[in-house]
């Protein structure tokens, strides 16, 4: 089912046949350098892609949607909306992954942009976030580029990582 549509980018739910891209996304020790829960093998992103294949069991609006490239059809990445509770308080993270031969052309930026503005607006949230780890300097700039600020650094038992967060104005 189709989530979200830009201008270079469709985001849909992920169905069975995305398991090959996605787990060939994982593979890339680039991407999954600052991504801790990564899947590592291709039964753990068999099981990711299940998660998520239909929204997210608990939250079925949020999720990871396969995120493909118009012009070529690829698959190149997920992107979506997350849910957490952070220090006690539940969070709806922007989440952004796309694959290494297409970085750098402002297509995570476009991504987050369309999840922000979808977020705010059909989903009703007020305020969005991003867990990011303190060395992932593209992934700050994506976040600050879709307007949030850095709000705090913490620490969970998977380690530590600054809150990036913006609210609705
Ligand atoms: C983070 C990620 C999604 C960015 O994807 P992308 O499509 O290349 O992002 P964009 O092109 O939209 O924007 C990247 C920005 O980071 C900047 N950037 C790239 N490398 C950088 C670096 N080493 N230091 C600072 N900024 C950097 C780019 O210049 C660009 O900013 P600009 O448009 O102002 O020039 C991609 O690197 C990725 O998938 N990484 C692995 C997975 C991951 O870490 N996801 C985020 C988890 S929180």
């Amino acid at each position: 089912m189709k989530i979200l549509e830009t201008e270079r980018l469709l985001l849909r739910h992920q169905t069975a046949d995305d398991l090959d891209s996605l787990y060939a996304l994982y593979c890339d020790p680039d991407i999954t350098r600052y991504i801790p829960d990564a899947p590592r093998s291709y039964a753990e992103a068999r099981q990711e892609l299940e998660w998520h294949q239909h929204g997210h069991p608990r939250h079925p609006e949020l999720g990871l949607w396969a995120t493909v490239h118009k012009e070529s059809g690829q698959f190149i990445g997920r992107c979506g909306l997350l849910s957490w509770t952070i220090d006690g308080v539940d969070e709806v993270e922007v989440a952004y992954t796309i694959a290494k031969a297409y970085w750098g052309q402002g297509l995570a930026t476009e991504a987050a942009q369309a999840i922000r503005d979808y977020a705010f607006g059909p989903l009703g949230f007020s305020r969005l976030v991003c867990l990011i780890d303190p060395a992932n300097a593209p992934s700050a700039r994506v976040a600050k580029k879709m307007g949030m600020y850095f709000e705090k650094a913490c620490v969970d038992k998977m380690g530590a990582f600054h809150l990036y967060a913006m609210e609705l104005t």
